[in-house]
């Protein structure tokens, strides 16, 4: 039996701030569901919720070196649906009000990831390959060529290294080199962990991992480019034959309008009139004008740059104009969140912003809702989409990434395609494409069939996990 272990930095049910936890969530079931022996291993955090800490078992613990610095490590064991979760227990690095954004988040992952490389012998677990998700966990692979290659425990174990987001990096001064990773100077250079003059993690991931793999086969092409490439194109396309973009997928199971607890009616394909239910709820929970014959169009993000919040703030008031309502669900920068805020103050009955983070409005707005917009500058993967193709809520999206992996224009030739969108970022494109998609919604008929297109696609884990597992067999080949 295959023996894998995620390191991540976040996963569902613990804790989540974005598509990351989703994806180590739900693979992490997907690959226990296909017989591999599947465990995860995450920080401890303060932020997890009293009854999934009430799981948890107390393992043992030990000291582990960074620089100068001896730290406790306690380690934890959880079971879920079948899954192992092991944790990383030291309060003063994570019993924080939050999981990111602290002044020493390059002492807080080195130590992480040196606390993940001590403490697996002690679980009695033996991986065949390490599975690292994002910056975060970018210095396993150099501790393991740095420390362990020579213990026995570690001669054979593999490593693969999956990018979610190029963007963060996780790049530090140089001096953490010798004062909390014990590295010395050799590591310093340009093939290494050097990276305009700091250090780097997730350059060392990519560089010391056996294989590499990122969220999206568009995403895999456009990171070796040097729009996408966030200053790593060159490393990235030095790497080309080791690197692979395999699609994500979404829990079908929590995700399934057939099923869905969380929503006010349920439907499937042959039943699609009964998603206006849906829709009307909506409308009178938000304090929308309540009309069936009003197309919603919602956005459920972290509000971030890089979702092209920028363009929607920009045409916001042509949005409206076309005659439809907006749903905002997310949280992120202060600027977006005061912007959605004010775009509701001025349009009552048509705009709804709601600043927060709501699984269950979440279900209803990807229920409820028309349309799904996505006009991100880059998007490795993107989950909403998937998520409303699903409930049969159309996608319109900038075609980059997973989004142009994901989502096909709509072709009223050929009738093929399952959502709408554009080329450039640009918001004038984007309103264009706004408005193209309401041509189609006032034709019930082709709207429908348009629906049934996007509710027959499947973006489960099946064929995605099967491609990990294939990864995973041929690192073991090495
Ligand atoms: C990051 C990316 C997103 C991707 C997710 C999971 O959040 O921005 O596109 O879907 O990771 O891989």
């Amino acid at each position: 039996m295959l023996r894998v272990l995620f390191v991540s930095s976040e996963g569902v049910p613990f804790v989540k701030t974005g598509g990351l936890a989703d994806v180590v969530g739900s693979l992490s079931k997907a690959l226990f569901d296909k017989g591999i022996d599947i465990r995860v291993i995450m920080p401890l955090y303060g932020t997890i919720s009293l009854e999934l800490k009430s799981k948890m078992i107390y393992k043992r613990n030990i000291y582990v070196r960074l620089g100068w610095r001896n730290q406790y490590c306690g380690i934890f064991e959880c079971k879920l649906d079948g899954v192992i979760f092991y944790f990383i227990d030291n309060e003063y690095y994570f019993k924080r009000e939050k999981i990111y954004g602290f002044f020493d988040e390059a002492e807080r992952y080195a130590f992480f990831c040196k606390a993940v490389l001590e403490s697996l012998p002690y679980t009695g677990f033996e991986p065949d390959v390490i599975h690292c998700h994002d910056w975060q966990t970018g210095l396993i692979p150099v501790f393991l060529e740095a420390y362990c290659r020579c213990r026995e425990y570690y001669k054979n174990v593999r490593t693969l290294f999956t990018i979610h987001n190029l963007k963060y990096q996780g790049i530090f001064p140089k001096t953490i080199l010798n004062e909390l990773l014990n590295l010395s100077d050799d590591y310093f250079t340009p093939d290494k962990l050097e990276f305009n003059g700091c250090v780097n993690f997730m350059k060392g991931g990519i560089i010391y991992s056996n294989l590499l793999t990122t969220v999206s086969p568009t995403y895999s092409k456009e990171i070796q480019t040097e729009y996408y490439g966030e200053k790593l194109d060159g490393v990235l396309k030095a790497r080309s034959s080791d690197l692979f973009g395999i699609l994500n997928g979404i829990d079908y199971d929590e995700y399934d309008p057939e099923t869905d607890k969380l929503i006010f009616q349920n439907y499937s394909i042959g039943h699609i009139e009964k998603k206006t239910e849906n829709k009307i709820k909506l409308q009178n929970e938000l304090g929308l004008d309540v009309s069936p014959n009003i197309p919603i169009i919602a956005m459920i993000s972290r509000l971030t740059p890089q979702k092209g919040i920028d363009i929607i703030i920009s045409m916001l008031d042509e949005i409206v104009s076309c005659g439809l309502e907006l749903v905002i669900l997310g949280t992120g920068e202060r600027e977006y969140e005061e912007s959605f805020t004010s775009a509701k103050d001025k349009y009552p009955s048509r705009v709804s912003s709601n600043i927060k983070f709501d699984e269950t409005l979440a279900h209803n707005i990807y229920a409820g809702a028309d349309l799904f917009l996505m006009p991100s500058c880059f998007e490795p993967c993107g989950l909403g989409q998937m998520i409303a193709l699903r409930y049969g809520t159309l996608p319109i999206v900038r075609e980059t990434g997973g989004l142009k992996d994901t989502v096909i224009s709509y072709n009223e030739f050929t009738m093929q395609g399952n959502g709408f969108s554009f080329t450039n970022y640009n918001g004038h494109d984007m309103v264009y494409t706004i408005k193209r998609a309401l041509n189609f919604y006032n034709d019930k008929k082709v709207w429908n069939s348009i629906i049934a297109n996007a509710m027959l696609c499947n973006f489960s884990w099946n064929a995605s996990a099967d491609k990990y597992i294939k990864l995973y067999e041929k690192l073991i080949g090495f």
